[in-house]
């Protein structure tokens, strides 16, 4: 059964026999031809292509496929492993899910439990990307503020990097759902950050600490490692994907094409979160 809800009316979603997905209302969502089927109305986009672009995801389907993040990757799908014990065909859904790497790599560790994984983005461009290369999931284009996901439907959400709604979260959860979000710690990308800014602000725990009841936090595992980048193409897809490249000059960017070698400091705070039950 699928998890999905029309957005338009909230009924049900189920498969056609025309490729589509469709509800009692007589509403229909084509799947395309790469397998994901977009569910963001019109009046949900506050732009024409909503979410990161082109550049960003590309870079980033590069970066991540030269395996320079794996030890986060395996960090996130062990620690999703240990919450799921005691599940068979646990629901998983990445939100925010970009260019499919993470979800990818989630669906395959945790292969055991044969787990039906979801990944979701608001860019169209990086869930084409993500279900053209990635089989292992299924893909839709939502935004995470309106998610078109059936009530208490989900046993587990990851959110690595991406913008997150909490109350959205609550709805879609089962009551003993986790949350697992994934940020940025203090020293992350810093000498990156020190190229681009007069001074480097280490991240502050912010994201983690906007986290409002009834969600209450399991543990938060934090992993460091540091990249040693020998070659411009991997910097330059590195700062891509990120905040910094549509921060730095001219002059700046001019510099990091010929950056030919760099250490980078990778800093990540991977927080769990359940649902507390007034007892
Ligand atoms: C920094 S990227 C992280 C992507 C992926 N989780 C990863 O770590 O490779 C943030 C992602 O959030 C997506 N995004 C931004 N606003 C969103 C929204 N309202 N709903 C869903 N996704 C959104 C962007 O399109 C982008 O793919
Ligand atoms: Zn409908």
């Amino acid at each position: 059964m699928s998890i999905l809800i029309c957005p338009h009316c909230q009924a049900p979603l189920e498969p056609t026999e025309n490729r589509s997905y469709g509800c009692e209302n007589n509403h229909q969502f084509d799947v395309a031809k790469e397998g994901y089927v977009n569910l963001l109305p019109v009046n949900q986009k506050k732009s024409k292509n909503p979410g990161d672009n082109e550049v960003m995801i590309s870079a980033r389907r590069n970066f991540l496929e030269e395996w320079h993040y794996d030890p986060l990757v395996h960090e996130v799908a062990s620690l999703i492993q240990s919450q799921l014990t005691d599940k068979t065909a646990a629901t998983i859904l990445d939100t925010g899910c970009g260019e499919g790497y993470y979800t990818h790599k989630i669906a395959e560790q945790l292969q055991s439990i044969s787990p039906q994984v979801y990944g979701t983005d608001i860019s169209k461009y990086a869930v084409r990307l993500a279900a053209k290369r990635y089989k292992s999931a299924n893909y839709f284009v939502s935004s995470v503020f309106n998610l078109p996901v059936a009530d208490h439907s989900v046993d587990l959400i990851v959110s690595i990097f991406a913008p997150f709604d909490a109350a959205e979260f609550q709805r879609v959860l089962s009551e003993e759902g986790k949350l697992v979000i994934v940020s940025p710690a203090e020293n992350h990308m810093k000498e990156i950050a020190e190229l681009v800014y007069d001074e480097f602000r280490p991240h502050e725990r912010t994201i983690l600490e906007k986290i409002p009841e009834p969600f209450a936090k399991v543990e938060t595992k934090r992993c460091s490692f540091v990249l040693d980048l020998n070659n411009n193409k991997s910097i330059l897809n590195l700062l891509k994907m990120t905040p910094y490249y549509w921060s730095a000059s001219a002059a700046q960017l001019r510099h990091f094409e010929t950056i030919e070698s760099i250490q980078v400091s990778c800093d990540f705070n991977i927080s769990i979160f359940e649902i507390a039950t007034v007892k």
